[in-house]
């Protein structure tokens, strides 16, 4: 059924585990989550973003994920907009059924630049106040999500910033979560700890001077109550890299968050984590391997079939190792 993410997330701090929140934009993406969470018995967080409901269109995302309600019944669901730029998309969001949404008011509507902390307190408030009243649970977001490493080349996710800035500057500060909490009652909060999105985070595997986990442990101590969400939380498992380059594809080098990194971050408060590019890349690999050995083939269902199965893979893999086994 359709659950409040609040619920799960409530349930998951109190049993000591972090859900995955998956992107999802088209029938076999949501079709993989489902399936793995079913059979790992775990709870599912679908995510659409503002990117996602304009490939898709509005009508399709809804009804993708309402026919995974009906299919798998049994099976806790949330609902969630993902990076909503503004109290109005979060209103559309909630108008087409969600059950939790994000206002990004880390960066101005046009997704780009840095917004005042001020507007951000404001625009959340906003969207909490509206949201509440109808049981929607809001996640917010405070501080600059990308690395130091990423500022300085261009970045291909929209989040690009200046180069100016120091880690410490992007980073989420302890006391100003504190006070966002306390102004916004928001339920669920982003935090900047040096992750960004795509496939691009880092040059070389990340140790603590360019992803600090321990900044976890600090805006936990302050906001105990608060489910902390990590975004940006790829793995990029280089597998999936190796098997792109084999069959034709071009990526650079690059690594994505450890997942013993996430697992230590699930022990301080982390509930909600972000993936998206790591079933992009498990899609990418499954199609290009499957067309390199069956160049005859033209279905679409025939080369999705494999995309969908590894998407599934990878989920089953996240879900059990954040702990979901059994939770849902
Ligand atoms: O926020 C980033 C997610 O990976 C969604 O990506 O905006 O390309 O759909 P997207
Ligand atoms: P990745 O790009 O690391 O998968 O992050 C996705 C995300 O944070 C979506 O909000
Ligand atoms: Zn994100």
């Amino acid at each position: 059924p359709l659950v409040s993410m609040r619920q799960l997330l409530d349930h998951a701090a109190e049993n000591g585990y972090g859900i995955p929140a998956f992107n999802v934009n088209n029938l076999e993406q949501v079709q993989a989550v489902m399936t793995a969470a079913d059979e790992t018995g775990a709870p599912v967080i679908l995510q659409a973003s503002a990117g996602a409901r304009k490939y898709a269109g509005e009508a399709f995302i809804k009804h993708l994920i309402l026919a995974a309600i009906e299919t798998w019944p049994k099976v806790p669901l949330v609902m969630h907009q993902d990076h909503g730029q503004s109290p109005d998309v979060c209103k559309g969001a909630i108008g087409l059924g969600f059950s939790s949404v994000m206002m990004d008011g880390s960066l101005m509507a046009d997704g780009k630049s840095i917004a005042s902390y001020d507007y951000n307190v404001d625009v959340t408030r906003t969207v909490v106040d509206m949201a509440h009243k109808l049981g929607v649970t809001v996640e917010g977001e405070l501080g600059c999500l990308g690395s130091l490493e990423t500022m300085k080349g261009d970045k291909e996710d929209g989040h690009g910033t200046e180069a100016t800035m120091t880690m410490e500057q992007l980073l989420t500060d302890p006391e100003q979560a504190a006070d966002f909490v306390k102004q916004t009652q928001l339920d669920a909060l982003a935090i900047a700890i040096g992750t960004s999105h795509g496939a691009y985070k880092f040059t070389r595997k990340p140790t603590g001077d360019i992803l600090a986990i321990g900044r976890i442990k600090e805006i936990h101590r302050r906001i105990p109550n608060t489910h902390l969400v990590m975004h940006g939380s790829s793995s990029v498992p280089q597998d999936l890299l190796a098997e792109i380059r084999k069959y034709g594809g071009d990526m650079k080098e690059t690594y994505g968050v450890p997942i013993s990194e996430i697992q230590e971050a699930i022990k301080h408060g982390v509930r909600k984590i972000n993936i998206d590019t790591d079933i992009r890349l498990a899609m990418t690999a499954a199609v290009r391997k499957f067309l390199h050995e069956n160049p005859s083939k033209f279905d679409p269902r025939e080369y999705l079939k494999p995309a969908t199965a590894a998407a599934k893979a990878i989920v089953k893999q996240r879900y059990i190792e954040f702990g979901c086994e059994g939770q849902g």
